[in-house]
């Protein structure tokens, strides 16, 4: 059986992870609308994987004995001024997570939840990469700057993105 403080922890953390996914499919949406489809690709792409992240969360609840209670999403925002500040947004998204990850990790040591820590360790290592591939792209757009036609050139490069469950990529660690 969980305990108590890490079922209500895992719950906040679903809730943060769906509201990610939210947040990724309002940057996908804005992408769309400036007709960068490739960008909207990859951000429809992370949606996906963040509502996999949110039920490996809500499979390990319910695998635990304990209990899911859902709570309400808040509404992202939907409106950025350019393909940097929304990776920006995403960069500095991520280290939040990370952050969030971390005191789940503390809460499990701190109360001895082998399991649980155990269990975190894909998401540690997940959140490494989730914010690597974020800091690439940040990176390549301050190179472009306002060149236009490189722009297009990393918008085609964002169409290649493809979701992978994490299923099929658990056994050798973060997908
Ligand atoms: Fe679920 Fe992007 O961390």
């Amino acid at each position: 059986m969980i305990d108590q403080r890490m079922q209500e922890a895992i719950n906040k953390q679903i809730n943060a992870e769906i509201y990610s996914a939210y947040l990724y499919l309002s940057m996908s949406a804005h992408f769309q609308s400036v007709n960068l489809a490739g960008f909207a690709n990859w951000m429809r792409v992370q949606w996906q994987e963040e509502l996999a992240h949110a039920l490996k969360f809500y499979d390990y609840v319910n695998e635990c004995g304990g209990r899911v209670v859902l709570q309400p999403i808040e509404a992202p925002p939907s409106q950025w001024d350019s393909p940097l500040a929304v990776f920006g947004d995403v960069y500095r998204h991520e280290q939040k997570v990370t952050g969030m990850i971390n005191k789940l990790v503390d809460l499990a040591v701190e109360t001895r939840d082998h399991a649980t820590t155990n269990f975190l360790q894909w998401f540690v290592a997940e959140q490494v990469e989730e914010e690597a591939s974020a800091d690439e792209v940040v990176r390549k757009l301050k190179l472009v700057d306002a060149d236009s036609s490189a722009l297009f050139m990393i918008d085609r490069e964002l169409a290649q993105r493809v979701f992978v469950p994490p299923a099929a990529t658990a056994e050798g660690g973060a997908g």
